[in-house]
């Protein structure tokens, strides 16, 4: 495992995109949506960095993952969702790789009857897009490697590392 973000530089810059949405959200009703389970550090660490009122729901998205990392069906739940209608979203997941789950995610919250839907991720991963959408906010770019850490697993481990590290080859 090859560290890739510390922690500090994780925290300054969540707080700063905090600070960014403050600006962009006051005095609009927003719900932050956080995308289970990759997101739970991310959302905890963001939401306590934007310093206006907001409410915060969740969804779960998943793709079935055997031995390997490779993609499978991608399933999103909303049942936990609160109600929307009316709303600014701001969904905030881990990664954008494909991008497969973002773009299906906006479009299931915009069904939901949302006002606005934007999206904040933790990490975009370059060069893997599949889709005709980006994020509107994210921390940091990074290369095409797997990664681990502050939310992101590999078959569920390594989810509560304070930092985010690269797996080798060799680990998957
Ligand atoms: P996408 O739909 O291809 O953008 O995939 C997004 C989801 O795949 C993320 O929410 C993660 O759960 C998972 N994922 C993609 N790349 C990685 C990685 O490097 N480490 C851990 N999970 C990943
Ligand atoms: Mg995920």
């Amino acid at each position: 495992m090859r560290n890739l973000i510390e922690p500090d530089i994780i925290q300054r810059r969540v707080h700063d995109l905090g600070a960014e949405l403050t600006s962009q959200y006051e005095g609009r009703p927003l719900t932050v949506v956080g995308v289970l389970t990759g997101c739970m550090l991310f959302l905890a660490d963001l939401v306590r960095a934007i310093s206006v009122p907001h409410r915060i729901g969740v969804v779960h998205a998943s793709s079935y993952r055997g031995p390997t990392t490779e993609r499978g069906d991608l399933r999103v739940d909303t049942t936990l969702l609160t109600d929307v209608r009316d709303r600014d979203v701001l969904i905030v997941d881990d990664i954008f790789d494909t991008g497969q789950t973002l773009k299906r995610l906006v479009s299931s919250l915009q069904s939901a009857g949302a006002r606005s839907v934007h999206t904040a991720v933790l990490l975009v991963k370059e060069g893997r897009s599949e889709v005709d959408i980006a994020p509107d906010h994210h921390c940091f770019q990074i290369p095409d490697v797997f990664v681990v850490g502050y939310g992101l697993d590999y078959n569920d481990d390594y989810r509560h590392l304070p930092f985010i590290a690269a797996l080798d080859e060799s680990d998957l």
